[in-house]
């Protein structure tokens, strides 16, 4: 059995693994669904951590059995995305989430290669806000791949930019989406922060501060 010093690389999740943004997701599906009359719960909301702008409007339309045209579903979703960008406008270093720069800047110590691998077209803008782009040899975001989350495309990516194997990185996931994306790639899927991926996970941290390498 390895241990995490065995690996040669890490591939983060963004959202709810490196800075706490999933409530501000939240909040702004909550608001687009409302526009349409559609209540939407933080526990529906579960079902779209780690799921891409698309699929997560797509998914809150089936709740209420809303049919809608090209012209609005397009302003639906960029109605979202201005509200969250809103929303995380005054993001700083101090949202990253607990032992996220300490485990950063112990890795990059070690010599270890480091990625992002995130659903979110809004990544590279999260990680300048909050002022830890630079740690990472390559960030692969929902805007360069086909295929997003459960599909293994973006962690798959990420190793190939960092000049590894899966079996040679540890991927870190909050979502169930993520989780089943970095195992069916044949990573070592590191659950963090979120209890509902506890049994879904290789390993399982309330945070980043309890991961030892
Ligand atoms: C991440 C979040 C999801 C979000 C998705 C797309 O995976 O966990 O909640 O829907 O990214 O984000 P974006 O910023 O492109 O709308
Ligand atoms: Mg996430």
């Amino acid at each position: 059995m390895k241990t995490n010093s065995d690996y040669k690389g890490f591939i983060f999740d963004l959202d709810g693994v490196l800075v706490s943004t999933e409530h501000n997701h939240f909040l702004a599906w909550q608001k687009t669904a409302n526009l349409l009359g559609i209540e939407f719960s933080e526990k529906e909301n579960e079902n779209l951590k780690g799921v891409s702008r698309v699929d997560s409007l797509k998914y809150i339309l089936n709740l209420g059995n809303a049919i809608l045209s090209d012209g609005e579903f397009n302003n639906l979703l960029d109605f979202k995305n201005e509200s969250y960008l809103e929303s995380i406008q005054h993001l700083t270093q101090q949202n990253c989430l607990k032992g996220v720069v300490e485990t950063l800047t112990k890795a990059k110590v070690k010599g270890l290669k480091l990625a992002v691998g995130s659903s979110s077209k809004n990544a590279k803008r999260i990680l300048k806000l909050i002022e830890i782009e630079d740690f990472f040899d390559t960030v692969v975001d929902g805007s360069m791949v086909e295929h997003l989350k459960p599909s293994p495309e973006v962690f798959l990516k990420a190793a190939t930019n960092l000049g590894l194997s899966p079996s040679e990185c540890l991927v870190f996931e909050d979502a169930a989406s993520g989780i089943q994306a970095a195992k069916s790639g044949g990573f070592t899927a590191i659950g963090v922060g979120n209890e509902n991926i506890k049994q879904l996970a290789d390993k399982y941290y309330n945070d980043l501060t309890e991961f030892t390498f």
